[in-house]
């Protein structure tokens, strides 16, 4: 494969889905074609699961359900988005991925990381994103501009405790495995953000070519 696999992580409130565009702006500025894409979801059918996923609903769902569906949604996205877009050379700029799993339904829920390790090798076999950008938040302010947002998801309906395992399960994996991932200060102003993407985008996906 030869494209660039990249996913851009972080609680809820972030500013994910305005930087993912940003990037993807300065991306293609400089003539890289962009395959921008989001988990859970990125084709019809995983779009579906995502509903599923996201929708408050009476019947509780078991962690175990939360866990496989996320991998469901990520084996049909894989086959039918992602591979193929790094086979034709693209930039995938996906928001959200495995670290994902690891932070909400390992730190979040409790489930254990080797069995997450173990669906992650069935599905991914050896693809791992080149860079994970990682917007990091205090939880109280991320929590108060999803709520800012209107209607709760079942995830952001969780208690503040949820949250704070999702922060430090996101930053264990970060400090683990530093060549990979870069932490952005995403409590600072939008333009403050954004001027230090720009600054340090060349080198991290230089960094990412290996
Ligand atoms: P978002 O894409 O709008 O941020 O929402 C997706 C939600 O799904 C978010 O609360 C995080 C959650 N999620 C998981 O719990 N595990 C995963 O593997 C992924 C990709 C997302």
């Amino acid at each position: 494969m030869s494209g660039l696999f990249i996913t851009l992580e972080g609680p809820e409130g972030a500013g994910k889905s305005t930087n993912r565009e940003f990037i993807a702006g300065r991306l293609r500025e400089v003539g890289m074609e962009v395959q921008l894409t989001r988990e859970p979801g990125g084709t019809p059918l995983a779009e579906r699961i995502r509903e599923l996923l996201l929708a408050p609903s009476e019947e509780p769902m078991a962690v175990d359900t939360e866990l496989l569906l996320m991998f469901a949604a990520r084996a049909q996205h894989i086959e039918q988005v992602i591979r193929p877009a790094l086979a034709r050379g693209a930039v995938v700029l996906c928001d959200r991925f495995t670290d994902a799993t690891y932070a909400y339904q390992g730190g979040g829920r409790g489930v254990p990381l080797a069995r997450i390790a173990q669906l992650e090798a069935f599905v991914q076999g050896t693809l791992q994103p080149d860079l994970t950008l990682i917007f990091d938040l205090p939880v109280e302010v991320g929590l108060a501009r999803a709520a800012a947002r209107g209607r709760l998801d079942r995830f952001e309906q969780e208690a503040r405790g949820f949250f704070d395992a999702v922060r430090q399960a996101y930053l264990a994996r970060a400090t683990a495995n530093p060549r990979r991932y870069q932490i952005i200060d995403a409590s600072q102003p939008l333009a403050d953000v954004q001027a230090h993407l720009n600054k340090a985008l060349p080198q991290w996906l230089e960094l990412a070519r290996g």
